[in-house]
């Protein structure tokens, strides 16, 4: 069975409720998964996981968040040739810049991208979260 990971950097929740969101999918799918904040992560456990979702909200200027989240994904960003990867967060004025380069980003890595990134404008509502459970639900099943 694969392996799951959601592994997210959040400054004011609104990616982490996604993260939930998630997860609740990929329980409801009937999948074990890992939940890590980034800086709780130990880079190498990566190649523990076959299947990754991250989470980042677009910080900066549609960048991913600089202090914790970009160094983690740079240490980690080698090992995710091959692997199933899944990307998620909030973003508050912009179009989803960020997300589309973080696509690009993986892909040039090697990684296998599971559909779009999940976006959602600042704090999921109802709707966003149940887009975020069945993109999870997807995610566990493919
Ligand atoms: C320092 C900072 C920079 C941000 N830069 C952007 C940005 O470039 N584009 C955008 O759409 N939103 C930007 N936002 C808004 C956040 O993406 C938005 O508030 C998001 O919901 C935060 O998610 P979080 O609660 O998981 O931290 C920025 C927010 C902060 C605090």
């Amino acid at each position: 069975m694969d392996k799951i990971a959601v592994i997210y950097w959040s400054g004011s929740g609104n990616t982490e409720k996604m993260a939930k969101a998630i997860v609740k999918g990929v329980n409801q799918a009937g999948k074990d998964v890992d939940v890590f904040q980034a800086s709780d992560f130990s880079a190498k456990d990566i190649n523990a996981y076959e299947k990754i979702a991250f989470g980042c909200p677009s910080m900066g200027c549609e960048v991913l968040e600089e202090t914790e989240f970009e160094p983690f994904f740079q240490e980690i960003e080698s090992a995710l040739k091959e692997k199933q990867v899944a990307l998620f967060g909030s973003y508050g004025w912009g179009d989803g810049e960020w997300m589309r380069n973080w696509q690009e980003r993986v892909i040039q890595d090697g990684a296998k991208l599971f559909e779009e990134g999940v976006i959602i404008n600042d704090k999921p509502d109802l709707a966003g979260e149940e887009k975020c459970t069945a993109f999870g639900e997807r995610f566990a099943n493919q």
